[in-house]
């Protein structure tokens, strides 16, 4: 079985990161977020997997080499323009048909999807098209999914108006389909899955089911949810690619770490990482590899990309700081997203 992973958008709530980046590519706990999907899609033995790029594409050639290493054979799709979801899928027509279903996924969806059981739910119902769905407290930023008795769709209501949430499941960002779908999308142009090929084939009367997922689901697409997603897989919520310890220091290979260090609370730190005397660690830190720490500096709730400079002195909290960023020495960085390559300045005091 094949699926597709759509990852054409600009990813522009993850800014300033999605610049350089694209969303899927950006590190989840020292990991490329697309092989944490990967990971999910080998455990279901799903070993082929096409990636709906757009925006950024040249830059998923590296996620063939990540998908080599996990046995995963990666097809890319790319879309000259942006498509849409709907169009993404129908860019893809030619790596998806033939007689069986495939998996569509939203490329920017943490979740542990029992990949199973919904396939065997969409083959049970006769499903024209299955819809994971989840229920959340708050779903009025999302698509909402109506079903009857026997799960089966009779609406949706995008982004709904506050007299419109009349129910709390949600799309997902997952789906299974029967290859006739493709035939459902225009070629080369844009359509949106959810907004208008979903809601087209409900009124002709095809038979669309919405599967409920009860485990963990988090959409990474803005800074805090990202920031989320990262702290939950520490904090074991959600168990996939990376593995909880209980140690409060987690290293890979090469990490020097300088005397009286401090950590209150879990640091995870990749290769090559230096850290100078007298840092003190607090709550939940990531640091990519080949990252520097000066000395005396105080890191809370934070996570470092790769190859950072962070001179002595700084303090840093609730903050994200992106590849290659320099901090010289006394920087108090707050609540903050610093993007790649920034360099900043003794004595600066950024807070959001
Ligand atoms: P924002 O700009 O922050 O809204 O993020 P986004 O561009 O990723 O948009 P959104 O979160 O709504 O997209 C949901 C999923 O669909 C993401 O995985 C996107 O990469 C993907 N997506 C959105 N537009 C396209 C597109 O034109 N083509 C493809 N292939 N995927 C798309």
């Amino acid at each position: 079985m094949k699926a597709l992973l759509l990852l054409g958008g600009f990813g522009t709530r993850l800014r300033p990161f999605t610049i350089t980046t694209p969303k899927a590519l950006l590190p989840i706990v020292n990991y490329p977020f697309i092989a944490y999907q990967f990971e999910l899609l080998r455990k279901y033995g799903i070993e082929e997997v096409v990636l709906g790029v757009g925006y950024k594409g040249e830059e998923f050639k590296k996620a063939i080499e990540i998908g080599k290493k996990m046995g995963i054979k990666v097809y890319l799709s790319y879309e000259k323009k942006p498509l849409g979801t709907g169009g993404g899928i129908k860019n893809a027509e030619k790596f998806l048909k033939g007689k069986e279903p495939f998996f569509v996924f939203n490329g920017d969806v943490l979740a542990d999807f029992n990949l199973e059981k919904i396939l065997n739910f969409h083959k049970e119902k006769n499903a024209y098209i299955t819809i994971g769905m989840v229920k959340i407290s708050d779903p009025s930023s999302y698509g909402l999914i109506l079903t009857d008795d026997e799960m089966r769709i009779i609406k949706f209501i995008e982004k709904p108006k506050k007299e419109e949430i009349i129910t709390d499941t949600i799309n997902a960002g997952l789906y299974v389909f029967q290859p006739e779908v493709l035939e459902e999308i225009p070629k080369n142009n844009e359509v949106s899955i959810e907004r208008e090929t979903f809601p087209k084939i409900l009124q002709e009367g095809k038979e669309m089911f919405g599967y409920i997922h009860y485990g963990y689901w988090l959409d990474v697409g803005t800074i805090e949810k990202f920031k989320k997603g990262n702290f939950d897989l520490i904090d074991g919520k959600i168990e996939l690619l990376y593995k909880k310890s209980e140690e409060n220091l987690d290293k890979k290979d090469n990490v020097l770490i300088g005397n009286n260090v401090v950590i209150e609370g879990k640091l995870i730190a990749d290769e090559n990482v230096i850290i100078g005397e007298n840092s003190k660690f607090k709550g939940k830190v990531i640091i990519g590899k080949k990252s520097f720490i000066g000395k005396n500096c105080t890191i809370e709730n934070s996570i470092i990309f790769e190859n950072v400079f962070i001179g002595d002195e700084c303090f840093i909290e609730n903050s994200i700081i992106g590849n290659s960023v320099i901090l010289k020495n006394n920087c108090e960085v707050k609540n903050s997203a610093l993007g790649d390559n920034s360099f900043i300045n003794q004595f600066s005091k950024i807070s959001n």
